[in-house]
């Protein structure tokens, strides 16, 4: 049960207020973006702040339209929100006033089609996934920071959507909970094979979460360049991925294309 996304020749402009002057003018934040997320993938989408990660995010969710170009998912046109697309933000989302339990099953609740006591061994098996089997009687104030992520996660899982947005989900996390968290991830997705959109703007996470990784440029936002990661978990046993030749090969590749500057276009075209 996974997705094919597509976005292709997507353009958004938004209206801003200039410094100098109160006047309204146009800010081009995305121009002529193309690009798929292949059925199944993680592919991790990063770039410097501001350059139009969440901008691409909220498009895909179908919180905003896009001022031209289109974007589908299994060749379905996004017209807005739907259950089939789930999305996890940076800051946690927990109602506080239930329980672990009681807010995975809020998304249940919303999706309907399963009594109460179907609902709740569907919220324990989702919280169990995620490491909280013990924890599904505690309030979002009786949990540290991973774990109401964690919550979240569980609850965007629970309703099976065939899509996971994911916008700096562990942005706010400590450096171990959230390597801790970026495995569960990788086992998580290697499990369900929900199609997995991950904005960050953390290189590291990026490489080690991503089959592709996608690196954007800003002003305006473009895809710049897709890099294949090929690491193979299986084979890495105990050893620590992150920690090995291929590993920083691909971050020094990336970390690279973030830092060029873009070649200026009249360049490229003198060039070519
Ligand atoms: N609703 C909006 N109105 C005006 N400008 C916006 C709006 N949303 C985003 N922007 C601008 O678009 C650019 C991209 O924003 P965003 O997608 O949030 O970047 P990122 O997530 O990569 O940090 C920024 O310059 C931001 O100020
Ligand atoms: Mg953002």
């Amino acid at each position: 049960m996974s997705s094919r996304i597509e976005l292709s020749n997507v353009g958004q402009t938004f209206q801003v207020r200039g410094d100098d002057d109160r006047r309204l003018r146009e800010f081009v934040a995305l121009d002529a973006l193309d690009l798929e997320i292949r059925s199944g993938e993680l592919l991790s989408l990063v770039g410097p702040s501001g350059c139009g990660k969440s901008t691409v995010l909220d498009l895909v969710a179908g919180l905003t339209q896009p001022t031209s170009g289109t974007i589908t998912v299994d060749g379905r046109p996004v017209t807005g929100p739907g259950l089939d697309r789930s999305v996890v933000f940076q800051q946690y989302t927990l109602l506080p006033w239930r329980t672990a339990r009681a807010n995975v099953e809020l998304a249940l609740e919303a999706k309907g089609g399963l009594g109460r006591a179907e609902r709740a061994q569907r919220a324990d098996t989702y919280l169990e996934l995620v490491g909280l089997a013990d924890f599904a009687n505690r309030y979002p104030h009786e949990l540290s920071g991973g774990m109401k992520q964690r919550v979240a996660i569980a609850r965007s899982l629970s309703y099976q959507p065939e899509v996971l947005l994911m916008d700096e989900p562990f942005g706010a996390l400590d450096a171990q909970t959230r390597e801790r968290l970026q495995e569960e991830l990788v086992s998580i997705w290697q499990r369900t094979g929900t199609t997995i959109l991950f904005i960050t703007h953390d290189i590291d996470e990026a490489v080690f979460l991503g089959q592709r990784v996608a690196v954007m440029s800003g002003r305006p936002g473009r895809i710049r360049e897709i890099v294949d990661i090929r690491l193979d978990r299986r084979s890495a046993g105990d050893e620590d991925i992150r920690a090995t030749t291929a590993f920083a090969g691909y971050r020094h590749r990336v970390w690279g294309l973030l830092r060029e500057p873009r070649p200026a276009r009249e360049a490229v075209a003198h060039v070519a």
